[in-house]
């Protein structure tokens, strides 16, 4: 069983509206990217490692990872949406015999160890699995500026990554989204659409927050001070 994991530092973070892209941001002396990084670095069943970025920032991070020897790690260039840099990374790994892959954001640089884990072995066992957080907060539907209804909340649940799958299903999912134009923001709800299938969950921690805004920013690196 061979585990590849896909880390995604391709997008250029309009939102957070920093002088780089946010994954690139040092936060307690280690950049975004880094985080997420070595926690996959330190999975022993993740034997390939492709990390996904803009075309400038390709032989930064090379050269950060330069001394990284003991697994394979590659440094590939993205695309215009998070889609297309997905399926650069799944294109680039067709044909390297990976059986599972974990897609994860690095602007998730909070996530466990632990959930990465428990996410790659659902998907060894049921094909598809994304990381979840409950939600706490009353949901309510609104239209036009007004409460219309209260939504079910002990349904509902924030999708987060990483989301693992079998390699041929996430292959055959982005290729058939491809062939009909069909845009999704994450993998998990692209294989659920595309291909009808079950998603598995695991139920992860709210603060694997992705970061948005500038602010998200500071809270991370008060989190991050207080591990
Ligand atoms: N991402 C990517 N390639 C893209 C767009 C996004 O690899 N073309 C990655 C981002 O680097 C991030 C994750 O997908 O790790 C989630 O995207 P998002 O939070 O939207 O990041 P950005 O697209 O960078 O931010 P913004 O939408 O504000 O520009
Ligand atoms: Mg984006």
């Amino acid at each position: 069983m061979k585990v590849g994991a896909i880390l995604l530092a391709a997008g250029k973070g309009i939102r957070a509206n920093l002088n780089v892209p946010k994954q690139f941001i040092e936060i307690n002396g280690r950049e975004m990217w880094e985080y997420p990084f070595e926690i996959a670095y330190r999975i022993s069943k993740v034997e390939d490692i492709i990390i996904v970025t803009l075309g400038e920032w390709v032989k930064h991070i090379e050269e950060k990872v330069g001394c990284k020897r003991k697994k394979s790690v590659t440094v590939i260039e993205g695309g215009d949406k998070r889609q297309e840099s997905v399926y650069n990374a799944l294109k680039f790994m067709s044909d390297r015999d990976i059986d599972v892959v974990a897609i994860h954001d690095t602007a998730r640089p909070m996530v466990s160890k632990d959930n990465f884990i428990d996410c790659i072995n659902m998907a060894i066992k049921y094909s598809a699995c994304t990381v979840v957080s409950e939600v706490v907060d009353t949901m309510v539907i609104v239209q036009n500026d007004s409460i219309e209804d209260i939504a079910p909340r002990s349904v509902l649940y924030h999708v987060q990554t990483p989301q693992c799958f079998q390699f041929d299903v996430i292959w055959r999912a982005h290729n058939n989204a491809r062939e009909n134009h069909n845009v999704y923001t994450d993998d998990a709800t692209l294989v659920l659409k595309e291909l009808s299938m079950d998603i598995k969950i695991v139920k992860g921690s709210r603060l694997n927050i992705k970061v948005t805004s500038s602010e998200d920013i500071e809270l991370v690196k008060y989190l991050m001070s207080r591990k």
